[in-house]
């Protein structure tokens, strides 16, 4: 075949993935879950590493199934090299290696991070396209960047966390209340019938453009320690209040650092990557910023703004329009700047 199909592998995290790319369009986007960390409250690395080593063959057959081409057509592989955890990191890039290897084809490493951005051009991901510059606030459970994009392959990274990610700030959260991990969607689902407004926590004071979520969590924890004292069943009494006051500070924390990354940029398209993309009152107020602030903004499909393939995929095209290829001796970075 003479069409440019690209294998991507994605193994940063907890998520297993593969997926075929052509021509922007994606033929599959295989990811396998991994259900062993839930009983943990948090993913544990070497759980991690060990799914990773078991799914990665299954989940690279089942994309090269389902884009209906064997691994002959392929003629390239994109791969996560970094940021993530070392060792899901060395699953993934060890096996894009020796595939790219043994098939004599091109490999092309990947930043995660720019994945997460680039995501919005995979040609499915959404109706418009974002064109340069535009800003992306990028939120999961591993990371809270602010980024600014001046091309495909420049961003700079305006401001990020300096402790947690916002997507552990609803887990952790999340576990103070005893929900199961991760909590992020279940306390988006409970804020719709709680009242935002009943408590109010500690709001990090940080300057720039950079996140804290520790203080905010720990101000939680000691309020819920407080009250239970006196009324042991405070928690499940205010469930619903308790959630829906927690997301809303957390989502107040978040628009405030990207209205003000957008005033001091006068940039006013403005995209959300990452798991905490899902959540329906930061989409919510994202879309009030086109009004009250005259702002384009940019979601992704679900799928491509979780962790996955797809987005490494759309990454590996864009790199090997440009022969962007990648030494077979190329390390894994667990800290990969954008
Ligand atoms: O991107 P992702 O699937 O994996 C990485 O962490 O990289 O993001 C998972 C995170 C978790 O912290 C989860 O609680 C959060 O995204 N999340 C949500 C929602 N759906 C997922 N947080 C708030 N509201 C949601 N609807
Ligand atoms: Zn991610």
């Amino acid at each position: 075949s003479d069409k440019n199909y690209i294998l991507a592998i994605e193994s940063s995290c907890d998520d297993t993935g593969a997926a075929v790319i052509l021509d922007n369009k994606i033929l599959s986007n295989v990811v396998a879950s991994q259900k062993v960390h839930e009983e943990y409250g948090g993913v544990v690395p070497e759980l991690a590493s060990r799914a990773h080593q078991q799914n990665i063959v299954p989940v690279v057959d089942q994309a090269l199934k389902q884009a209906n081409i064997s691994k002959e057509d392929l003629k390239a592989i994109s791969y996560t090299r970094g940021p993530g955890l070392m060792g899901s990191l060395l699953v993934g890039g060890s096996f894009a290696k020796s595939f790219s290897q043994s098939l004599d084809i091109p490999l092309i490493e990947v930043n995660h991070m720019q994945g997460h951005i680039l995501a919005n051009f995979i040609e499915d991901a959404n109706d418009v396209k974002p064109t340069f510059p535009f800003l992306c606030l990028t939120v999961s459970g591993g990371h809270t960047q602010i980024v600014k994009i001046n091309d495909y392959l420049d961003m700079e990274i305006l401001g990020e966390t300096i402790d947690d990610a916002a997507g552990e700030a609803f887990d952790k959260a999340g576990k103070i209340l005893n929900l199961p991990y991760p909590a992020g969607p279940i306390i988006d689902k409970k804020s719709k019938i709680g009242d935002p407004t009943k408590f109010k926590f500690a709001k990090p004071k940080i300057d720039g453009l950079n996140f804290s979520f520790s203080g905010f969590k720990t101000s939680i924890l000691y309020f819920i320690q407080k009250e239970v004292k006196g009324n042991p069943n405070f928690i499940e009494e205010n469930l619903d209040d308790l959630c829906a006051s927690i997301q809303r500070s957390i989502v107040d924390i978040l628009m405030a650092k990207i209205k003000q990354a957008s005033d001091e940029t006068g940039i006013k398209q403005i995209a959300i990557a990452g798991g905490v993309s899902a959540n329906s009152e930061i989409r919510a107020r994202l879309k009030e910023g086109e009004e009250k602030f005259g702002w384009k903004t940019f979601i992704p499909k679900f799928e491509y703004t979780t962790d996955n393939a797809a987005m490494i995929a759309i990454v590996g095209q864009l790199k090997f329009e440009r022969n962007l290829f990648t030494d077979r001796t190329a390390k894994s970075v667990a800290k990969y700047h954008i």
